[in-house]
């Protein structure tokens, strides 16, 4: 495993509980907060102490591991009965990060072949979800840095990083490869509003980890691409349909109409755990929209004129046709063929 670039670890099971590195706060402050029930965990996925698809689940997983030491402290061997409600819990906290019910469904499978106590073989699985998808990082970066030309630009989205996985990232786990290959001159990314993950969490980590980055407005993304600063759009991805429509951060879409326009290439960089193969496109994915004081409001004051109001859908959905490439850990699909992502599934 390549472990250039690769300091960030968000997610820590430490001890007895769960750690989260507060993401509210970066990068003014770096801040661990310590979670021992499982209603506090749904809550800080939904507040968005944590947030990325795959660290999502991770931590729903982590989540899980409480709940079920809880339920057995109280309920005994009924705990099994008791735990149902906490899967709901966590299943309300955000709709659109396929991650979140792929990581529950897993643990919920676990927890049926359990006979005792079942904090130590939850705690084993979900220790096994954070390592598997790191490791699906590295393999994703490999993969992803392959297709990119020696001496081009990227631009990114929203923050796909290690702050959004268990480490190094999907999109940034690519440019941290590829960077590492001498491959790339120029990072781009988007500051991305409401929440500014892309100036608040791409440009800390990867200034982190030793690689310079340039911010841009979100409506700046055009004008770069026309000045031929960049030759691939890099982005992760919350969850993707059967035929390969693509759920990311609002403001995803824009970038992959202006990429085909400017013939720039557009990599979705994911896991297969991101893969909604129950979804047959993107017209089927919920799509989280958050409360309207996101916008109205900027650091907890005012900023929007009185009396207007705000849509706040926070992803949107990119079609097949406007991406070149989807990079998993399993491989890489090109989507000229419906079957492509059907046929990686199976494998
Ligand atoms: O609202 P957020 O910050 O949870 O949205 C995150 C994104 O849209 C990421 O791009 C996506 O989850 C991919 S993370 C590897």
């Amino acid at each position: 495993m390549n472990k250039q670039h690769d300091t960030i670890r968000p997610i820590v099971w430490q001890d007895d509980h769960l750690e989260l590195l507060d993401q509210r706060i970066l990068p003014a402050e770096y801040k661990f907060i310590s979670y021992h029930d499982v209603r506090d965990v749904a809550d800080a996925i939904r507040d968005m102490v944590v947030r990325g698809a795959p660290a999502i689940g991770i931590t729903a997983a982590y989540g899980i591991v409480l709940a079920a030491r809880n339920r057995f402290a109280k309920q005994g061997d009924n705990w099994l009965a008791a735990i149902q409600e906490d899967f709901d819990t966590l299943a309300a906290s955000r709709p659109t990060a396929v991650n979140l019910f792929w990581a529950i469904e897993r643990m919920k499978k676990v927890c049926q072949e359990i006979d005792g106590n079942p904090e130590p073989r939850l705690l084993q699985e979900a220790h096994a979800i954070l390592e598997e998808d790191i490791a699906a990082n590295h393999k994703m970066g490999e993969l992803g840095a392959s297709l990119i030309e020696q001496g081009s630009g990227v631009l990114t989205h929203c923050n796909a990083g290690a702050l959004a996985t268990g480490g190094y990232g999907t999109a940034l786990g690519v440019i941290r490869s590829a960077y590492a290959q001498g491959k790339i001159t120029e990072v781009h990314a988007d500051e991305t509003r409401p929440w500014m993950q892309g100036s608040r969490l791409t440009a800390w980590e990867l200034i982190k980890d030793g690689i310079p980055v340039t911010l841009n407005t979100d409506g700046a993304a055009a004008w770069l691409m026309k000045q031929g600063k960049v030759q691939w759009v890099i982005v992760g991805s919350d969850r993707i349909a059967a035929n390969g429509d693509v759920a990311n951060k609002i403001g995803t879409y824009n970038l992959a109409v202006l990429a085909k326009y400017h013939g720039v290439k557009f990599m979705v960089a994911a896991p297969t755990s991101t893969i909604d193969m129950s979804v047959a496109s993107g017209d089927h994915i919920p799509i989280e929209t958050r409360d309207s004081n996101e916008i109205l409001n900027l650091g907890g004051r005012r900023l929007a004129a009185e009396g207007g109001s705000a849509w706040n859908p926070v992803f949107d959905v990119t079609p097949a046709s406007l991406v070149t490439a989807i990079v998993t850990e399993k491989g890489v699909v090109e989507l000229q063929d419906n079957n492509e992502l059907r046929k990686l599934m199976l494998n």
